[in-house]
């Protein structure tokens, strides 16, 4: 049987941390012959350490055979020690009334202290997926503050973005989410990220074609998509946590086990692809294989696409000059 691998996930027990710890040890991230070990990561606070016990515990009564060891920290240098998969989940996300220079100083330190601990002491492969908010600024922290790791294996949770227009496309065509091939979301997550379906096909035909209204893209399918977050708020009286949980799992698995050919979206640091500068953390539609991924390039930018694309990339620009001085 396979050696077990170690999986990092910070802020273990929050309301993601308990839609996702239990399908990494039931074997839905990595697969079912893989043994994982779980490294989990909470705030010292005696509450959150307590919590994570607890979490803790249940883990251990799902009795789960592919979970082959389970730590508990309130240091990154422990929690991070020789991963080779690191979810880093807890952050601090925008509270109300918060100063937008608040925010970032608050998870550039959190980000920057995470990056240097996942440089001195994880696996020289690790596989970095940053969910926290505000995700994209926060995975180009850690990319920042980890010189000698690889910048391309810090990445950014665009999949939920992915699913939620995935979805969306499913019931206004009225067919199968599965069989929607070839979507792309470009840029940052958060509201002006843009959910591209112009290259997309169900059962190798057109969705641009079948939908046929642009009308619908710009003033429906694009709102719903980028305010879909706030709307789960509205509704639950909490932020998604499982649909979260599940993009995780999606996107490291996807990278890890290969998308045989088919496209998904990662938030990475960009090469140069389509004009966006480099090291930028944005979202690009990628295949994966053997354990890397690789961008779908050559797509043709329309005039649209172009104007949306600038917008979430001026955005992300504007996040990454406010934490320069923090790196
Ligand atoms: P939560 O508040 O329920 O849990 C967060 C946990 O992180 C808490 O237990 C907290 O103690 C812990 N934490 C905070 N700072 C930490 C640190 N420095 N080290 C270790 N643990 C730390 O929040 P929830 O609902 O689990 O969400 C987590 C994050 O994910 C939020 O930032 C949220 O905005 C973000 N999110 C991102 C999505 C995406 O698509 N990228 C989608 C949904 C949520």
């Amino acid at each position: 049987s396979k050696k077990p691998v170690r999986v990092a996930v910070t802020g273990a027990a929050g309301q993601i941390g308990y839609a996702l710890l239990f399908r990494i040890a039931s074997g839905e991230m990595l697969g079912k012959d893989q043994p994982v070990i779980l490294q989990l990561l909470e705030i010292p606070d005696e509450k959150a350490q307590k919590a994570l016990k607890g979490v803790m515990m249940e883990l251990e009564d799902c009795a789960f055979p592919l979970l082959a060891g389970m730590e508990a920290h309130s240091d990154p240098m422990t929690a991070f020690k020789d991963t080779d998969y690191a979810l880093l989940v807890g952050s601090r996300p925008r509270g109300p009334g918060m100063e937008r220079a608040e925010l970032l100083a608050i998870n550039g330190a959190i980000f920057t202290t995470q990056g240097k601990a996942l440089n001195a002491v994880a696996s020289r492969d690790v596989k970095v997926l940053v969910v926290g908010n505000p995700a994209n600024t926060n995975a180009y922290i850690a990319m920042k503050a980890a010189p000698d790791l690889k910048p391309g294996n810090f990445t950014a949770m665009l999949r939920l973005d992915h699913n939620r227009a995935a979805s969306q496309l499913a019931a206004k065509t009225g067919k199968a989410v599965s069989s929607i091939k070839k979507l792309a979301v470009w840029g940052n997550h958060s509201p002006t990220m843009y959910a591209d379906y112009r290259f997309a096909t169900i059962d190798g035909a057109s969705v641009k074609d079948m939908i046929n209204d642009q009308v619908w893209n710009k003033d429906v399918f694009l709102p719903t998509v980028g305010k879909r977050g706030a709307a789960i708020i509205e509704a639950r009286g909490l932020s998604s946590a499982a649909s979260a949980a599940n993009a995780a799992i999606d996107h490291m698995r996807d990278w890890a086990l290969g998308t045989n050919g088919e496209w998904v979206t990662m938030g990475i640091p960009s090469q140069g692809w389509y004009g966006i500068p480099k090291e930028v953390m944005f979202g690009f539609p990628v295949t994966c294989a053997n354990g890397e991924y690789t961008v779908v390039e050559g797509l043709d930018i329309d005039a649209f696409s172009q104007e949306c694309i600038n917008k979430t990339l001026a955005e992300l620009q504007g996040e990454q000059d406010g934490v320069k001085h923090l790196l």
